[in-house]
């Protein structure tokens, strides 16, 4: 069975019918065409689906999209303003963060949301944020560079 889904993702409202059993991971990247969010294990287990829901980190293997009409969604594709990256994308493409980059969106998003809330995080809050995003290539040194770099900028 399918259903109209309303949903407001990166500042813009989606109108798609989608089957009602398909999570938020799977409407974003087969319905909208927003491949950017990674499909990872399935399980709630990699973080590689974070997604914010209304600025918040939410793992989109494990959600309902029919339960966030109203929500506002943010998928990496909505991290830049237009044309100007976020600090944290500037940040993490100058260290050389990434690798195969498949946990990048996920990591850049949870570390937006913990920037919005904590904007000068200590080591050990910023290992705890991203405990639940993992990598399989980096030591996540680089990655804990950045995010301390963009700290210290603001
Ligand atoms: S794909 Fe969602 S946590 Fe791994
Ligand atoms: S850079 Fe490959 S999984 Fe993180």
């Amino acid at each position: 069975m399918k259903t109209l889904l309303k949903l407001q993702v990166n500042g813009e409202l989606y109108e798609v019918y989608a089957s009602v059993h398909k999570t938020l991971l799977e409407v974003l990247r087969e319905d909208l065409s927003l491949t950017g969010t990674k499909h990872g294990c399935e399980l709630g287990e990699c973080g590689a689906c974070a997604v914010l829901i209304d600025g918040r980190p939410v793992l989109s293997c494990l959600t309902l999209p029919i339960e966030l009409q109203d929500r506002e969604i943010t998928t990496i594709e909505g991290m830049a303003d237009g044309s100007q990256f976020h600090p944290l994308q500037e940040a993490f493409a100058d260290l050389g963060t990434a690798q195969c980059g498949f946990c990048m969106p996920g990591m850049l998003l949870s570390a937006k949301a913990m920037l919005d809330q904590n904007p000068h995080p200590t080591r050990q809050e910023i290992r705890e944020t991203l405990a639940g995003n993992l990598c399989r290539c980096t030591g996540y040194t680089k990655i804990i560079e950045a995010i301390e770099m963009v700290a210290a900028q603001q």
